[in-house]
């Protein structure tokens, strides 16, 4: 386990100005030529964002409100087309030969390929890497990107990193990470901009964690126009509840309770806390000190300047 770990931990490459997992280099290729169809929906993010929330709901609404097909876990019906880079399962059979990984995980492009349309596809791959035919415009699936307040984002980042991603260091030095760009997607600015420069696009709907907060019914409607699937204010009502934090969290098909648990399995991370951690806004004033704040803010300012961007 502790190879795993150091592996885990030192193997991060730069590829156009973004940091990943160096496994990335020998899937690019994969991933710059996959073939898209039209009528998938592509879930776009920074990690740590609300992806999983988004995905949820994106889902729901593509499926008519089915909850009983919705007790499937949520790799399975809104696959992470990169999981197999962030999550090499060959790590595992190392600890463990005869572990059988779901498909999902063992070739997380190969399942997205198998699967049948409408796909609810999940990347956190910035702009710029990006299936060709999407970034050439000669497919155009609806895209739904997530945004957060990257302070909160950060923190919700540090715990994930902690929890499923053995990072050893504390939560300084995973700050000044997060800030140099040298976190997984990194860097923030880089991959929230470009997106928010197409949120006019007709196939493209920018949301925001913090207005999912603030009125979810309201984005839940916006989010079944744009995707031309309509709810009853009694669906919306319906969907409202089952997307809440307390219902997330006790519900095992999406609060990656498999994950965690292969990770204690295989005794690759120090383990502890859960994925649905607190799911609030202004979560980092109790968390981070007064100087980091600042030091946020004024990266914000910097990365800022010229958009029309307001947090
Ligand atoms: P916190 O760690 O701040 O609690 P992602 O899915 O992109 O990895 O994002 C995970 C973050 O979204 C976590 O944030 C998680 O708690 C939060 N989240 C997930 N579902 C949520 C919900 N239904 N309501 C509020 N926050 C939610």
């Amino acid at each position: 386990a502790e190879e795993v770990r150091v592996k885990r931990e030192k193997g991060y490459v730069n590829i156009g100005g973004f940091t990943f997992p160096k496994r990335y280099e020998e899937l690019k290729d994969q991933f710059d030529n996959l073939e898209v169809h039209e009528e998938d929906v592509w879930i776009c993010s920074f990690p740590k964002t609300g992806t999983t929330w988004t995905q949820e709901m994106v889902w729901m609404i593509v499926n008519n409100l089915d909850f009983e097909e919705g007790q499937v876990n949520l790799g399975h019906r809104s696959p992470f087309l990169e999981l197999s880079v962030i999550f090499d399962y060959r790590d595992m059979l190392k600890n463990n030969a005869s572990f059988n990984p779901p498909p999902f995980l063992e070739d997380s492009i190969g399942f997205v390929k198998s699967q049948k349309s409408p796909v609810c596809v999940k990347t956190h791959f910035p702009y710029h890497l990006l299936p060709k035919e999407i970034q050439n415009g000669s497919k155009k699936p609806k895209m739904i990107y997530v945004a957060r307040d990257p302070k909160d984002t950060c923190i919700s980042y540090f715990h994930h990193s902690k929890l499923l991603e053995c990072f050893r260091g504390d939560f300084n030095e995973f700050c000044e990470l997060f800030l140099a760009g040298k976190v997984n997607f990194g860097p923030y600015w880089k991959h929230v901009l470009p997106y928010w420069d197409k949120r006019n696009s007709p196939d493209l709907l920018f949301l925001k964690f913090e207005d999912m907060k603030k009125d979810l019914p309201k984005v839940i409607r916006q989010v079944a126009e744009f995707l031309e699937r309509p709810l009853s204010e009694e669906q919306v009502e319906i969907l409202t509840k089952h997307l809440s934090f307390e219902s997330m969290k006790q519900n095992p098909a999406v609060n990656y309770e498999l994950v965690c648990n292969l990770n204690k399995q295989f005794n690759l991370t120090e383990g502890g806390g859960a994925f649905m951690r607190s799911g609030t806004v202004g979560g980092y004033k109790g968390m981070m000190s007064e100087e980091m704040i600042q030091r946020f803010d004024d990266w914000i300012e910097e990365n800022l300047k010229g958009t029309d961007y307001v947090i």
